[in-house]
């Protein structure tokens, strides 16, 4: 899988801070990154998934919208591929410079039966969704990195198991416990890390899970991008930030 990354939009002449979002081409992540290109304070905003194609999209439409005053960075990765996202988050962390804030959103799910499930689809389910986030975190750190705020994105289905759902509600599961051992090992270094879970959402990741719904009837990705949002807005600072729910 290629790594790629390149520059779109002004670099404003005051850097503001730099946010990273995984999963950021569609769905909830393309609406966080929307939301967070209003936030004043947010200059650089790096979007990852594994399609260019569809990142340059994203890109082109997020820079359309825009005044100018954000730069959008695509980074074209696989973030269950451990040793290439051990050297995208190097290289971001040398070429664009620190992340203050990090949206670990890119998620993975392939409904099954229990007796149906593989051990490299779990494995996959795992890396994608739980090891990702720990590796970038880790990693970021190691450089030299300090976040302020850390937001992982996990899942009702990770409260509560759903029947054919084990190693998406399991992965879940451990990222909301993970979460909160990030939220007390960072707090000596002024990072805040959240986790949310939302419920239904009307996305591509959705239809995999519930083919048959009407999208119109759930949560839009816009509205879980605003809570994700009001975390990164002063007003986070205030919100208990302990697996928060979001859900119609
Ligand atoms: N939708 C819901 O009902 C719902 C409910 C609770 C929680 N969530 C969680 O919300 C998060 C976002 O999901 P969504 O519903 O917005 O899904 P989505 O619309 O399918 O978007 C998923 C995004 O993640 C990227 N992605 C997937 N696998 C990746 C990988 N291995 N490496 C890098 N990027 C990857 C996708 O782009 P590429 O495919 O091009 O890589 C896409 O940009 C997930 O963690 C999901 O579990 C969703």
């Amino acid at each position: 899988m290629s790594e790629q990354t390149t520059a779109h939009g002004a670099q404003p002449e005051h850097p503001g801070r730099t946010a990273l979002i995984t999963g950021a081409s569609r769905g909830i992540g393309l609406a966080t990154a929307r939301r967070l290109a209003q936030e004043s304070d947010i200059s650089t905003i790096i979007l990852v998934s594994r399609s260019a194609e569809d990142l340059d999209q994203a890109v082109g439409q997020l820079s359309e919208e825009g005044d100018g005053s954000t730069r959008f960075v695509p980074c074209v990765l696989d973030v269950g591929d451990r040793s290439a996202l051990k050297r995208s988050a190097k290289r971001l962390f040398d070429e664009v410079g620190p992340i203050q804030l990090l949206v670990n959103n890119a998620g993975y799910t392939n409904p099954v039966p229990l007796q149906q499930v593989t051990m490299p689809d779990f494995e996959r389910t795992m890396e994608v969704n739980l090891y990702a986030p720990f590796l970038l975190v880790k990693t970021l750190l190691n450089r030299g990195n300090v976040f302020d705020l850390i937001v992982n994105v996990a899942s009702t289905a990770g409260v509560t198991g759903r029947s054919g759902w084990l190693t998406y509600s399991a992965s879940k599961s451990a990222l909301i416990t993970m979460s909160e051992v990030m939220r007390e090992e960072l707090s000596i270094y002024g990072t805040r890390v959240a986790c949310i879970s939302p419920g239904r959402t009307a996305t591509a990741l959705r239809r995999v899970l519930a083919p048959d719904e009407d999208p119109s009837t759930i949560m839009q990705p816009e509205h879980v991008a605003e809570v994700i949002g009001a975390l990164t807005s002063p007003v986070g600072a205030y919100i208990d930030s302990e697996n928060i729910i979001v859900r119609q």
